[in-house]
């Protein structure tokens, strides 16, 4: 079996910054509800026909950059999206032909919040069983296009966020840094409807309808409190079987690097864990929830900020639609 390390990173976030304020001149909504109850300050939404692949492509080459590998020795895309550009072909097989590269195996995950930690497991596979030798990982959300700029849809509007982000997973071959340790992924489908978006709908026919889409069946639905409960437990359970795991307890985690799906969630999540502040990174407060993005948008700032030091113990992990979550562990 190989081992697969993290040769690169890099993200993505559209210029425009959408604040609170400028959703309250929108809808009934406030600077201090939503932050009070999210953490959340702002938000970046992508420009009119700016799509998950577009988004992708700069995240990518940005990582490539930062692995210095050639975009030609990508053996495969995973790209992780609760929103891709279209219904088919996946947002994948974009980023293969935007990165002008030959043909090279592309998927997509649909796992939503824990799309990126999914993406990452199946790569690491890839790696270990040494089918592949360099994968390119990335998560990246259009949520903007897909949510309700009114009252009816507050609640979730002012959650997302959109962006991208890439991670160059390669064979370790004889380094020894940035090493990915392990996964641990759970679905729970019986919650599926607690965060669901339903149109366009396979399952019925027409896909959408005009009294469907005035019902608001083609925006996210989101049950907050039974979401947020479910969240605050399977967090913490998970980070603790990741560690347990691979031999390690809490005390021996540098650097937690959560899901931001709301910054209370964390903090719940780090008092029941008796995690110091120090060892948790959160930017939720500029980006909301960027889903499938957040993971490694958060991975290059964390570095970037000289939050993982040579040698540290990093965990990442994630709960969301499906409900899904996970956890993975990283030795920079
Ligand atoms: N602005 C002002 N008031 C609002 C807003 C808003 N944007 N949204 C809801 N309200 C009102 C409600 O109407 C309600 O009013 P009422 O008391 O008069 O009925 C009141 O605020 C409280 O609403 P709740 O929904 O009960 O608020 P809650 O405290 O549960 O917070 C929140 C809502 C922030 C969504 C929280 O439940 C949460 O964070 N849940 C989990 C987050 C989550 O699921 N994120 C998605 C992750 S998965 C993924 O990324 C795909």
């Amino acid at each position: 079996m190989y081992q697969s390390r993290i040769a690169g990173m890099g993200f993505y976030v559209p210029d425009r910054v959408v604040t609170n304020d400028d959703l309250a001149k929108m809808f009934n909504t406030s600077d201090e509800w939503i932050q009070k109850r999210t953490g959340i300050k702002e938000r970046h939404y992508a420009a009119q026909n700016q799509g998950v692949a577009d988004m992708s492509l700069v995240a990518s080459l940005r990582c490539l950059e930062d692995a210095k590998v050639d975009a030609n020795d990508i053996d495969l895309i995973v790209l992780a999206s609760l929103s891709p550009d279209y219904c088919f072909p996946g947002s994948g097989c974009f980023l293969q032909d935007y990165l002008g590269i030959k043909p090279t195996p592309a998927m997509d995950v649909r796992t939503q919040c824990t799309g990126f930690l999914y993406s990452l497991a199946t790569a690491d596979q890839f790696i270990k069983t040494g089918m592949y030798k360099t994968v390119l990982v990335v998560g990246a959300e259009n949520h903007s296009s897909g949510i309700e700029f009114a009252d009816r849809g507050r609640a979730v509007t002012v959650l997302f966020g959109d962006g991208a982000g890439a991670v160059l997973l390669q064979r370790a071959e004889d380094k020894k840094d940035h090493l990915v340790l392990g996964h641990v992924l759970y679905a729970e489908g019986k919650h599926a409807k607690k965060l669901w978006c339903e149109y366009p709908a396979s399952k019925i026919t027409p896909r959408l309808t005009k009294e469907g889409l005035d019902e608001g069946r083609q925006y996210p639905i989101l049950e907050g409190k039974t979401v947020f409960r479910h969240a605050v437990q399977r967090m913490p359970e998970v980070i603790i079987e990741i560690l347990s795991k691979n031999g390690y307890t809490v005390e021996d985690m540098d650097l937690l690097i959560p899901h931001q799906a709301n910054l209370r969630i964390n903090e719940f999540a780090a008092l029941k864990l008796k995690l110091p502040a120090e060892k948790m990174f959160n930017n939720i407060q500029r980006y909301g929830n960027t889903t499938a993005a957040t993971l490694p948008i958060c991975m290059v700032e964390a570095r970037d900020a000289g939050l993982i030091k040579p040698g540290a113990l990093i965990c990442l992990a994630a709960f969301g639609s499906g409900f899904t979550w996970g956890a993975s562990l990283i030795r920079w």
